[in-house]
């Protein structure tokens, strides 16, 4: 039965990675369901799953047994070019690192999810990059390259361009993790007000227990399997 107000609905889903003679259980059997709009936090130890569950998430890899339903749909079983289309429309990322393509400005990498995307006109989608760029107030720094940027800037890029297409859900692993308390704080204060502003549904890895008390929820795993979950 699908759930008409979860938006992520996790069942059963495990992840093992053999190699060589060696089975690596990483995730063993996790269930959850997001409804829209919620902010999760999800939190535990080094090595206890999180940015396994938020790549299968996304789609980036795909899980060993059980199904993951965004906004509806069923991604584990779809093709590559689908799961792109599927990234494309419903899911925007912030990594610890900033993934931003140095040969782009920081107006091109806003731009980019837009093109891939191949909706909208150029002209309306170069008008929202603006706009977000001010958002996170590097408007004037838009002509500028990455290595041009500090890395407080290129992650408020990097939120920028994740913000462009308007994702329904928002995944951050660790967006501040390279970042100073000063930088890191501030690229999470915009995060939080940009996925307010779009009542995006946004799941969040921390190890900032301060930020967590503030979530919707709480999910915290240990040894692949979810042992809290608290709202
Ligand atoms: N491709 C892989 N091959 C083998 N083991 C892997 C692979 N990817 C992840 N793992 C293992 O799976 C476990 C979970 O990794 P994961 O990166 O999801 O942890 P995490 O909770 O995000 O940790 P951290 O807080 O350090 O980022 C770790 O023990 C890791 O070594
Ligand atoms: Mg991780």
């Amino acid at each position: 039965m699908t759930n008409p107000v979860a938006i992520i609905e996790v069942t059963n889903v495990t992840k093992s990675i053999v190699s060589g003679a060696r089975r690596v259980d990483i995730l063993r059997g996790i269930d959850f369901h997001v409804p829209r709009g919620q902010y999760v936090a999800i939190m535990g130890p080094s090595g206890s799953g999180k940015s396994t569950l938020l790549g299968l998430l996304a789609g980036l890899d795909s899980p060993t047994t059980g199904s993951i339903v965004l906004d509806g749909e069923e991604i584990t079983g779809l093709g590559e070019d689908e799961l792109a289309l599927l990234r494309g429309r419903k899911i925007g990322f912030v990594f610890q690192s900033y993934h931003l393509i140095p040969t782009l400005t920081a107006e091109e990498n806003v731009l980019l999810p837009a093109e891939l995307a191949g909706n909208g006109h150029v002209r309306d989608a170069r008008g929202r990059a603006c706009e977000l760029l001010e958002a996170v107030g590097l408007l004037d720094r838009r002509t500028h390259y990455p290595v041009q940027l500090s890395g407080g800037e290129q992650q408020r890029v990097a939120l920028a361009r994740a913000f462009m297409v308007r994702p329904p859900i928002l995944l951050a692993d660790e967006p501040t993790g390279n970042l100073d308390s000063a930088n890191g704080h501030q690229v999470l204060e915009l995060l939080l007000t940009l996925n307010r502003q779009q009542g995006t549904t946004l799941l969040l890895v921390t190890h900032d227990q301060e930020l967590a008390a503030n979530a919707d929820r709480r999910l915290i795993l240990r040894d692949g399997r979810i042992v809290s979950d608290e709202t």
